[in-house]
């Protein structure tokens, strides 16, 4: 047998594979899916199991190093992280060179490119304690350099982390607390954010991961990869989902346009409208992080008191396109998107920092595919070959 950049340059043979459907770029032990059955877990565990018993450090652990941690592991882990959440003062200033109408996932992609420049001689890929260490620091910052997008945003003063408090009520205060002013973590919204966070962590090759594998498998550091990971993490048909779901229910409620009309729009493919929150790569019956979400944004409301006529609005329109051929053939379900949005309005968070919810909660993920790519021995840089169509050989005009 041989491999198939050898079987390549000996035959001339390539696979044409456009968005990479039917090509595996790695093997990996973090995460499996079945898309037919709607199964995801990581290591092993369900992800009903983890959603409900688990937190989001304790699964970043599990997915970092493979096992669930013991209690002391978990707790020193917390504690690392916790002694590590303060951004450098001179970082801060990086902010105020931003408009503040700068997109959060722009902000937030450029400030973890920033990070790596006050870690100058830390960030060797081959060294186990400048990778565990850069793990614990993004772990710790990233939400920092978040909170502190969304209150540049605000035109609202940063606060310093709160380091008594866990990491989501941590989070939440740097998000919602104002300077001097007692802030009270709301138990509601403490519960539903560490559930979606969990829901996130990781989803194996996906966009923002193969970029992340890619850019580490050049060397470049997790500094470098985390940030272009990002920015891969931006785009609507991947995570600026759940923000494009929430721009599409708001110009539905605003047009005054019904449920049905807009669906006949989608399905006549016209320019520029598509089910945003519908449709998955590899969830072809139901994505099973959406069936917790759903779940989760009813008792949220509910809990929070909150009505929102965009929750019913989305309610409508799954049951009209789950009812609807189009969809049922193509095998066309609400994704993870569908639902959070939703939530992440009730909690108060401004529609642009959807995105970036969801980069904080897929950190882990990516830290573990990235450490698993580079410790790889069979890990090559990444370099997708192509079929050449354009022009055959010719002369520049005048040299013949
Ligand atoms: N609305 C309407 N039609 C759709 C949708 C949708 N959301 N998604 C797919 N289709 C249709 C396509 O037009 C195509 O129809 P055709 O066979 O008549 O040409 C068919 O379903 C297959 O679609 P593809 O684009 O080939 O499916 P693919 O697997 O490449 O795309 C994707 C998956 C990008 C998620 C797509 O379903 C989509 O754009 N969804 C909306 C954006 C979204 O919600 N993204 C979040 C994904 S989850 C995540 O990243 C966390």
């Amino acid at each position: 047998s041989i491999d198939v950049s050898t079987f390549t340059r000996q035959t001339g043979h390539t696979a044409l594979d456009y968005g990479f459907v039917n090509t595996s770029a790695t093997k990996s032990e973090i995460t499996y899916i079945d898309g037919d059955e709607g199964i995801l877990r990581y290591r092993g565990y369900p992800i009903e199991q983890l959603a409900k018993n688990s937190s989001y450090l304790e699964v970043a652990w599990l997915l970092l190093y493979g096992e669930l941690p013991t209690a002391s592991e978990l707790s020193d882990f917390d504690d690392r992280i916790r002694r590590h959440t303060l951004l450098h003062e001179d970082l801060k200033h990086f902010f105020s060179a931003l408009p503040h109408t700068a997109h959060p996932m722009s902000v937030l992609s450029s400030a973890v490119s920033a990070l790596s420049t006050y870690y100058e001689g830390q960030t060797d890929p081959h060294n186990p304690e400048h990778v565990e260490l850069n793990t614990v620091r993004m772990l710790a910052k990233l939400p920092v350099i978040a909170a502190y997008a969304h209150k540049k945003s605000v035109g609202q003063a940063f606060l310093y982390p709160d380091n008594s408090l866990s990491f989501v009520d941590n989070f939440l205060k740097l998000n919602f607390g104002v300077h001097s002013e007692q802030y009270d973590v709301n138990p509601v919204m403490s519960k539903a954010l560490e559930l979606l966070l969990i829901l996130h962590e990781d989803h194996e090759q996906n966009a923002s991961t193969s970029t992340v594998r890619l850019v580490g498998s050049t060397g470049a550091n997790q500094f470098a990869s985390i940030s272009a990971g990002i920015q891969a993490l931006s785009g609507p048909l991947h995570g600026g989902a759940n923000e494009a779901v929430l721009t599409m229910l708001g110009r539905i409620r605003d047009s005054g346009e019904s449920v049905q009309r807009f669906v006949e729009r989608v399905k006549n493919k016209e320019e520029g409208v598509k089910l945003m929150g519908f449709g998955h790569r590899v969830y072809k019956n139901y994505d099973p992080r959406a069936k917790l979400v759903k779940e989760s944004a009813d008792e949220v409301l509910r809990e929070l008191g909150v009505k929102d006529p965009l929750l019913d609005l989305a309610k409508e329109l799954e049951e009209i396109a789950l009812a609807d051929d189009y969809f049922v053939e193509r095998r066309l379900y609400p994704n993870v998107d569908f639902y959070t949005g939703v939530i992440y309005k009730a909690m108060g968070f401004p529609t642009r920092m959807f995105t970036v919810l969801f980069a904080i909660g897929r950190l882990p993920g990516w830290l573990a595919q990235w450490r698993e790519a580079v410790g790889d021995p069979q890990t090559k840089i990444g370099r997708p070959q192509q079929l050449y169509i354009g022009s055959p050989e010719r002369n520049y005009p005048g040299t013949v």
